[in-house]
């Protein structure tokens, strides 16, 4: 196979909307909630019918709140009429109104894949009605629908300073509702052009107890966990080769890989979802370089190749030589050490 086709994207990650409808204190993209921001139809129209041309397979719908978006129907058979298999990830409120839920797979056909982001938490043994339990009722409800009309949607837990204190209310949850795995990404922190904001992160230390109470609570109770943004030596080896067996390390840092794509609303190139405001490329460049037939030499570009390397390779100076680099897949999630400092938790390896 040609190498260089293979370094074409064939994921496009497509912001739809700024809007959210819950403000979730670890969010990434706080920093955009007072922008006013929606990428209008016609032009996600026009975007889908450019991937098609440079041979992407698949969208993933994401925001701010993609259901959000007052046209998400039409945009969905968009995809559909332009044969993209679409990846949702929603908050899952909206889906509580089940005639919205059916519209949604109806339209979006069977390769739909929904994630739905757990953005408040089971009540446990809480009796008092808060706005955090009607607002996890509508979640809930919204994953009933799901289910019922036969679609099993993906469960995504955040673990932040907000939601540690709730994840054996989690598992218990996940548990009754016999759903068997569950992925959780540490979370790291919200970068604005002047700011990173890690108030609601938990330290790479803690993150490795964390990780490794929920990994053995999922084998207690026969619920497969996944992690994503974990620097592999916060975690004993031992552990951390145990938790690469089971398949349960899932680090997958999108900004070297030249696979995806990102838009951000107005249609500019953006590097990461969590570099929204840091755009590489105005959308009217990009559709000059396809329209010229020209689309691999300008992904190649000095331009497009320094955009992708936004970070320094290795956090710290003990990945270099460590053996676990790819199973590590590079520390972690880069952003991570914008607020931390590497030198403080990437050790190599955790002897204790
Ligand atoms: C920003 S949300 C947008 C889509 C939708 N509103 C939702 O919550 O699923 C995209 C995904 O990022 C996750 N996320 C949000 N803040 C994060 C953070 N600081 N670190 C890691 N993941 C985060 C969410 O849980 C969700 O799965
Ligand atoms: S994580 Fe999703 S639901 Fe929560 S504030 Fe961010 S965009 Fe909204
Ligand atoms: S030294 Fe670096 S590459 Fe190795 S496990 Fe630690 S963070 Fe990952």
């Amino acid at each position: 196979m040609d190498k260089s086709i293979a370094m074409l994207p064939n994921t496009a990650w497509i912001n739809l909307t700024y809007n959210c409808n819950l403000r979730c204190s670890w969010c990434y993209g706080k920093g955009t909630w007072e922008k006013d921001g929606t990428m209008p139809f016609s032009h996600v129209k026009e975007l889908l019918s450019y991937l098609k041309v440079i041979g992407c397979e698949q969208v993933v719908l994401i925001g701010g709140e993609p259901t959000l978006h007052p046209e998400i129907i039409k945009i969905l058979s968009e995809c559909r009429e332009q044969r993209l298999k679409v990846s949702f990830v929603s908050n899952g409120l909206y889906f509580a109104n089940n005639t919205f839920c059916k519209n949604v797979l109806t339209t979006g056909g069977n390769s739909l894949d929904v994630t739905l982001s757990m953005a408040t938490f089971p009540a446990g043994n809480q009796t008092t009605e808060t706005n955090e339990n009607r607002i996890f009722k509508k979640f809930e409800q919204g994953f009933h629908n799901l289910r019922q009309h036969g679609k099993k949607p993906n469960i995504t837990v955040v673990i932040s300073s907000t939601s540690i204190s709730h994840l054996s209310d989690v598992f218990f949850w996940l548990a009754e509702n016999e759903i068997d795995n569950v992925s959780f990404s540490v979370g790291v922190p919200s970068i604005t052009l002047d700011k990173v904001d890690g108030t609601h992160t938990v330290n790479p230390q803690e993150i490795g107890k964390i990780v490794l109470k929920l990994f053995r609570a999922g084998q207690v109770l026969g619920i497969k966990t996944s992690f994503r943004n974990v620097p592999l030596c916060v975690l004993p080896r031992i552990d951390a080769e145990e938790l690469i067996t089971y398949g349960a390390i899932h680090n997958s840092c999108g900004i070297p890989n030249e696979k995806n794509i990102l838009f951000n609303v107005n249609r500019e190139l953006i590097t990461c979802n969590h570099l929204e405001s840091n755009s590489s490329c105005q959308w009217e460049v990009l559709k000059e370089a396809i329209n010229r037939n020209d689309f691999e030499s300008f992904w190649n570009s000095r331009k497009m190749l320094a955009s992708r390397n936004v970070f320094p390779k290795f956090p710290s100076n003990l990945c270099k030589n460590c053996d676990m680099w790819n199973d590590c897949n590079g520390g972690g999630c880069p952003i991570t050490w914008t607020y931390y400092n590497s030198q403080d938790y990437v050790n190599g390896w955790n002897k204790a």
